[in-house]
């Protein structure tokens, strides 16, 4: 027994000495290299653990760029938003989509895009994008304001006995009004549809994402790949086929699905499910954190809620809760504080991580006083969670300041470091090319959610709860959801109409 153990404990010291000495080493102009004593893990524990502040220690200890090894990757990470132009511009030698058809086909469950087998495919679906944004972001405004008013009131429709106060946890209720809403406005409707039952297996899927994400193979996952299987199968063609009025960016992408012969079934479904889980994965914790702040903070809940009321008028306010109303694309246009509380919100619990593969050995130059050479196959990310708690950029970059963006009744757009005006101060949706194609929607979606409900209740956190953490399992991919439960009470409003304790 003590012989195999000390014959495993010598084979490991080898290992590792054979990695220290031969393993890589930094070349001349090439970024600080950390790379930790464990093979192949290098720095993955210590990144997973607290991203943010792992990151910090090391842009102390090393400067503004540095590449670590997480899990047999050498990242190089840039963490100074001065420097990201030059990244964003980029776009030739470091690419975006190799990495996401490579990370999303293996963790949603489709053939790659780039395997060969669907010439064209992947530049129609980039094409269809177009219908998220612009002229079709009217429909899809109007669309969701209905169904997020039916989902509402559906909700609310329990509580007949208007006075009282019912309680709730936060969280599961943004989750049930978000996801239904924002499925329905996607993919249309079907009354015998099962919308409860998807979405508790999409939140077991959505647990082990991270894991996914991070290349740890399914089968090691427990029953996550027969639950991958029932939400693929969710998107089977025959059945999508009997859904009433999905929004036209849906039906495009069925039509091309339906061009590629070599595309079975279950490619297909895979691939709708992965547009579920970009469209309500991030999404839904936002509008939590845009309820929770401007709940836990009175002076914006005012503010929010006046200028929503200024915007829709009185005779909307009162009707609400009996009848459809209507609050156009331009009206919520014009609610910048609302906007502002939405962006503030992101910023504080966005993580997600900007990533580019490098295509070719070469050297990228930063500014004018650095380059960095770079390799084949590394990954070049950008980290924005340091630029938006940047002490110098954001005052008091902790605190929830919901007019933080306003100036002048105006979109506040000057950002500064170092005495340099930052461009790149808040990107919860990515970056350049590879921008979240979404964002407008998704924006548009979360002023909706707001607007709605605090026209619909009145609504309180409470009293001497503990104050809400985060979720760390998710850095570096989109927003972090709450690890604790917050319990809140609502009631109906009664049409606007101010009411005593
Ligand atoms: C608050 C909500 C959302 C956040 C924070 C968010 C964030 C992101 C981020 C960070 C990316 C990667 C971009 C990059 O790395 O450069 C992304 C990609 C994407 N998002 Fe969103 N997103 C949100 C909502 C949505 C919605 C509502 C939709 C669709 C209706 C959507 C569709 C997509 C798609 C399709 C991609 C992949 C684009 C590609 O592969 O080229 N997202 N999102
Ligand atoms: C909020 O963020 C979006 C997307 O990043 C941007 O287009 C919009 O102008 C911002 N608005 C405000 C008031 O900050």
């Amino acid at each position: 027994m003590l012989e195999i153990f000390l014959t495993i404990f010598l084979g490991f010291i080898l290992l590792v000495l054979f990695y220290s000495f031969w393993g890589r080493r930094r070349r001349n102009g090439e970024p600080p290299l950390i790379k930790g004593w464990i093979p192949f893990l290098g720095k993955a524990l210590e990144f997973r653990e607290n991203s943010q502040q792992f990151l910090t220690q090391l842009q102390k200890e090393h400067g503004d760029f540095f590449t670590v090894l997480i899990a047999g990757r050498y990242i190089t990470f840039i963490m100074n938003p001065l420097l990201y132009p030059s990244v964003i511009k980029h776009g030739k030698q470091l690419d975006f989509h190799k990495f996401s058809d490579s990370a999303a086909s293996r963790t949603f469950g489709y053939t790659p895009m780039s395997s060969g087998h669907f010439p064209g495919m992947s530049d129609r679906i980039q094409r269809t994008y177009t219908l998220l944004q612009g002229p079709a972001l009217d429909s899809l405004t109007h669309s969701m304001m209905a169904n997020l008013q039916h989902v509402l009131r559906h909700h609310f429709l329990f509580t007949e006995n208007s006075g009282l106060w019912e309680k709730a946890e936060l969280y599961e209720f943004c989750k049930s009004v978000m996801f239904q809403s924002t499925f329905n406005t996607l993919y249309g409707h079907l009354s015998y549809l099962h919308l409860d039952e998807l979405r508790e297996d999409f939140e077991k899927f959505d647990n082990f994402f991270p894991l996914l994400m991070a290349r740890v193979p399914i089968c090691f996952l427990g029953n996550t790949k027969a639950i991958r299987e029932k939400l693929q199968r969710f998107f089977y063609p025959q059945r999508m086929a009997e859904w009433k009025s999905p929004c036209d960016f849906i039906q495009d992408r069925m039509s091309i699905f339906q061009q590629y012969d070599a595309l079975q079934d279950r490619d297909k479904a895979a691939h709708h499910f992965a547009m579920l889980w970009a469209s309500v994965g991030n999404t839904i914790p936002a509008a939590f954190w845009c309820l929770y702040h401007l709940m836990s903070c009175p002076e914006a809940l005012a503010a929010v809620r006046e200028e929503i009321m200024n915007v829709i008028g009185e005779k909307n306010m009162r009707s609400i809760l009996q009848e459809d109303i209507v609050i156009t694309r331009q009206q919520l246009e014009q609610m910048v504080y609302l906007e502002s509380s939405v962006n503030e919100s992101l910023r504080l619990s966005s993580v997600s991580m900007n990533i580019r593969m490098v295509q070719e050995d070469f050297c990228l130059r930063l500014d004018a006083q650095n380059s960095i050479g770079l390799r084949k196959d590394d990954i070049i990310a950008l980290y924005p969670q340091s630029t938006h708690l940047d002490p110098e950029i954001y005052d008091e970059p902790q605190r929830f300041q919901f007019d933080r963006f306003v100036e002048d009744g105006k979109e506040k757009t000057d950002f500064y470091k170092c005495g340099q005006k930052v461009r790149y101060y808040r990107m919860p949706f990515g970056s350049g090319a590879t921008q979240c194609p979404g964002r407008f929607f998704a924006l548009n979606e979360l002023k909706q959610f707001v607007c709605v409900t605090l026209l619909m209740c009145e609504m309180q956190l409470m009293d001497n709860q503990h104050e809400v953490s985060l979720d760390n399992s998710r850095a570096g991919l989109g927003i972090m959801p709450p690890a604790n439960p917050i319990p809140f009470r609502f009631r109906k409003t009664l049409g606007g109409t101010e009411r005593e304790e």
